[in-house]
């Protein structure tokens, strides 16, 4: 097992590595107050995983209860979040109560927007099953809803107790969903991890094959970055915006064709190619680069062109973006591989360019 630290004062929390944790209910029971807990999973995940965990809590002495939801990032909403609020309700929780996300990233987001707000805030335990989940959505304290006019728009920042991240599970994960998860560990290789970029050229058909060397090796080191990152910037007031590389045009893809036709990784993946495309037009990557981040993504599996929406839908969806700061659009772009900064300036022609040249 590995541990990694993200350091926010007295609200610190370790990110626990490792196969087999789900079924180590000392190492969970160790970050819960009271010997009480809810676990929020899904229709898919419940049945793999929920009766290990509450067996293994159980065995600690911890009482335990489930809220199974909906599966999909089309139930990332209000009405399956109310969902979570009646059972936390009836069941007579208390504010002590631990809240436990087994599942993706649809899952851990809506678990700890709960968390956040039930009865003002309860502890709250993170149990990623995807890569994407254990390489990037558990670890920070973002959580959030969807609303139709963009993503992510309703949420709160509120850190988890643990992260607790069993690579075992990875062994269900379907195709896709690992390659979706691969756009984001890309992501880090991008923004601030030149040689971590070069790691996974070199060592990507390992990871796809879930050589347990190599998922160890590009979670840990996903995880290290994003932990820097949050630890200096925990609120997005600056850095943590390069974390959304791809993003801002990703999100206009998932909103604009209808939430879960494309996974959130596959619209990031597509975003970051036409972040490429902008950056590649402002002179500052060349050819050669673009070249390679698209080879890296076309060899991953996934899609380096977006869907061909009206250029107005694109544009319209992006001027509702979380980092717009007085109705000017702020952008994650590439300096270099390794180098992303964040540019209020490059101009609505230039943007729609870019993604103009990014559509199939
Ligand atoms: P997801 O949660 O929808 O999970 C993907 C699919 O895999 C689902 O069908 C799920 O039920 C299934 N699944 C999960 N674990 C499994 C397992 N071990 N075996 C078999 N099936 C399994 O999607 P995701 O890619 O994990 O997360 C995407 C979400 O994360 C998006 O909503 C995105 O906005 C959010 N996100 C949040 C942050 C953040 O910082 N909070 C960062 C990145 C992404
Ligand atoms: N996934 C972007 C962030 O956590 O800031």
């Amino acid at each position: 097992m590995q541990t990694l630290n993200v350091a926010l004062g007295e609200r610190s929390y370790p990110i626990y590595i490792g196969r087999g944790l789900l079924d180590d209910g000392a190492l969970i029971r160790r970050h819960i107050a009271r010997p009480r807990v809810a676990i929020v999973t899904n229709d898919v995940v419940g049945p793999l995983y929920l009766e290990r965990v509450r067996t293994a809590l159980e065995k600690q002495g911890v009482a335990t209860s489930a809220v199974v939801l909906p599966d999909g990032e089309a139930h990332k909403d209000w009405v399956t979040l109310n969902r979570v609020f009646d059972a936390l309700l009836e069941g007579r929780c208390e504010r002590s109560t631990t809240l436990v996300a087994l599942g993706g990233g649809v899952i851990g987001d809506m678990a700890g927007f709960a968390a956040a707000t039930y009865q003002r805030g309860m502890p709250f335990v993170q149990i990623p099953t995807t890569l994407l989940a254990q390489v990037d959505s558990s670890v920070g304290g973002k959580t959030a809803i969807n609303h139709p006019l963009g993503k992510n728009m309703i949420g709160a920042f509120f850190q988890p107790r643990a992260v607790i991240a069993d690579t075992a599970t990875l062994d269900s994960l379907p195709d896709r969903e690992l390659r979706a998860g691969v756009a984001e560990v890309i992501k880090y290789g991008l923004i601030r991890d030149a040689e971590f970029f070069v790691w996974l050229e070199t060592n990507l058909e390992a990871l796809l094959a879930r050589d347990a060397g190599a998922l160890a090796f590009a979670i840990e080191r996903s995880c290290a970055n994003k932990a820097e990152v949050v630890a200096r910037d925990e609120t997005e007031q600056g850095e943590r915006a390069l974390l959304n590389l791809g993003h801002t045009f990703g999100h206009a893809i998932e909103a604009g064709l209808g939430y879960g036709q494309w996974l959130h990784g596959e619209a990031v993946a597509a975003g970051t190619m036409m972040a490429a495309e902008l950056s590649r037009r402002l002179g500052w990557i060349d050819d050669v680069v673009v070249a390679r981040i698209e080879s890296l993504h076309r060899r991953a599996g996934l899609p380096v062109q977006g869907p061909r929406l009206p250029l107005q839908t694109y544009l319209d969806l992006m001027a509702g973006d979380k980092k717009v700061e007085g109705g000017q659009l702020r952008l994650i772009l590439l300096r270099a591989i390794g180098e992303a900064v964040i540019h209020a300036d490059a101009g609505r022609d230039a943007i729609a360019a870019a993604i103009d040249a990014r559509c199939a």
